[in-house]
């Protein structure tokens, strides 16, 4: 039931991923709207916080998440070679662009040499403030790794949806709750 098997992913993994999927998408569209605001707006140092607060959270979350994919058995993948090949090759580029994407948020908010407050309850520290032009060249890294990761995550659901509708085999269904082969 928590643990994946062979067949389906397991509760763990599944509350995981759609954890993942709505604070990506609530970070881009805070992010974006971020930078609609001016210096009196009430929201000017408001939206940043919260911003750095869930990114945070989301940086945790999916470092545990990858620790446990890896200790983990992983559903065979369904579908064509084809299918099987581009589901490997998109998994690992979300992963990858939700690094790239974290990490530079993170070297954003902390090259001024101050550490991060996460939701007030504790303080991450800046490590690393020595790259030179370190908060503009993060937050163009940072722009297009947050523009590119929901793209291809748009397409992945695509990919999800052609799973069930077309093909219509389990693979949809075993992301929203443990499904035994057949079911
Ligand atoms: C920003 C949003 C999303 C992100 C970052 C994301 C990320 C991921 C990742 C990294 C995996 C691979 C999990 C692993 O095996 O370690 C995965 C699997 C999956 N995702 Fe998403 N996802 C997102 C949104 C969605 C949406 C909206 C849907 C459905 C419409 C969806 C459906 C699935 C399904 C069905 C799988 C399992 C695929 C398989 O069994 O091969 N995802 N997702
Ligand atoms: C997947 C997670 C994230 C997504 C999708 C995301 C998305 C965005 C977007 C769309 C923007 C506005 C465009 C820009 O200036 O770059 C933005 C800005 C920003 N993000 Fe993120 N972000 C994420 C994680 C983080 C994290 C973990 C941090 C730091 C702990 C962070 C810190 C910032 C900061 C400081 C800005 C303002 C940059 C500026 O004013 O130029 N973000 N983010």
């Amino acid at each position: 039931m928590f643990k994946n098997t062979a067949h389906s992913y397991g509760w763990v993994s599944i509350a995981m991923h759609w954890i993942t999927a709505v604070l990506v998408i609530g970070l881009f569209i805070l992010g974006y709207w971020m930078l609609t605001l001016g210096y009196y707006d009430s929201w000017y140092r408001l939206g940043p916080w919260w911003h750095k607060s869930f990114g945070i959270t989301l940086l945790v979350l999916t470092v545990i998440r990858l620790l446990w994919s890896l200790s983990n058995q992983k559903p065979e993948p369904l579908g064509t070679p084809w299918e099987k090949r581009g589901a490997t090759v998109g998994h690992a580029l979300i992963y990858g662009l939700l690094f790239v994407t974290l990490i530079s948020g993170y070297l954003i908010s902390t090259a001024d040499g101050r550490g991060i407050s996460v939701f007030d309850w504790f303080e991450v520290p800046a490590l690393i403030t020595s790259i030179p032009q370190q908060e503009d060249i993060a937050g163009v890294i940072h722009w297009y790794a947050a523009l590119t990761l929901v793209i291809v995550a748009a397409g992945h659901a695509l990919a999800a949806l052609r799973h069930h509708i077309v093909n219509r085999d389990n693979t949809l269904k075993r992301m929203l709750r443990p499904t035994p082969p057949g079911q």
